[in-house]
């Protein structure tokens, strides 16, 4: 899957976006949820171009934050942000690399990791009294407008967050659980290019063909330019407890 993101890592930022109001409420929610201050040290595992782990580190005012990132190409755009600390490593090298820190964030990236009862024992045991985990992901059920086939490989790889709280749970960590509904909208051509250009890495594997009947499957089902996108967004914050 990191092949994926080498592929997209130079225009990653811009098929992300969305707008300005959408990332100034991410980030709040996530300062908020990880209770972010200065004292603290963020690792952000699977953090990609590094563009939240700046921003929190600068509007959160954070001691310092890592970028934990294993697509080389990613991990290159995240390396030329001199303000954090950047390491080409997976969830399964990080947990190798002993660092110290108070606070984690997994934002888009549980399902691409394949171990994670492993991990959620690792960083209870590292984490210090009241460090949090932060996962930012979405429902299983995604209400996204993507098309049909694209919903399902979507599905395939992500796990419920009823499973998420259990792992957790099992592993020791005190749970909390906020559903963000999000609506906005965009211009169809902005939403079908990013389809196009496959900014999620379930589009990855439809060839080009695929994708063009599924933009006519999409149309069909929004006929009017502007495209309603309800993007729900699951925040599950656990904590240390000790
Ligand atoms: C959708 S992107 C999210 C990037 C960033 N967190 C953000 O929200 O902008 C998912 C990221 O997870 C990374 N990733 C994939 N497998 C991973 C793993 N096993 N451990 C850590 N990160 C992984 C990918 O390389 C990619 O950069």
């Amino acid at each position: 899957m990191t092949d994926h993101f080498d592929t997209i890592a130079d225009i990653y930022n811009k098929v992300w976006y969305f707008s300005q109001n959408y990332q100034t409420t991410m980030l709040e929610n996530i300062i908020e949820l990880l209770q972010l201050g200065n004292a603290d040290v963020l690792a952000d595992l699977g953090g990609g171009t590094g563009t939240y782990t700046r921003l929190l580190l600068e509007k959160a005012r954070i001691g310092k934050a890592y970028c934990i990132e294993p697509s080389r190409g990613m991990y290159l755009e995240a390396k030329k942000i001199p303000s954090i600390e950047s390491i080409c490593a997976d969830a399964e090298a990080f947990m190798n690399l002993d660092l110290t820190f108070t606070k984690v964030l997994l934002k888009e990236v549980v399902h691409h990791i394949p171990n994670r009862e492993a991990l959620w024992r690792y960083l209870f045991a590292k984490l210090p009294d009241q460090g949090r985990v932060l996962i930012v992901t979405r429902p299983y059920d995604i209400a996204l407008p993507l098309f049909e086939a694209a919903k399902q490989a979507f599905r395939q790889k992500q796990p419920k967050h009823e499973t998420l709280i259990r792992e957790l749970e099992s592993s020791g960590f005190e749970v909390s659980f906020r559903l963000h509904p999000y609506q906005f909208s965009l211009d169809k051509p902005v939403w079908f290019n990013m389809i196009r250009q496959r900014f999620m890495s379930d589009l990855a594997g439809f060839t080009d063909e695929e994708i063009e009947a599924g933009l006519l499957e999409i149309d069909q089902q929004n006929p009017v330019n502007d495209i309603r996108i309800p993007d729900n967004i699951i925040y599950l914050s656990a904590w240390v407890k000790k």
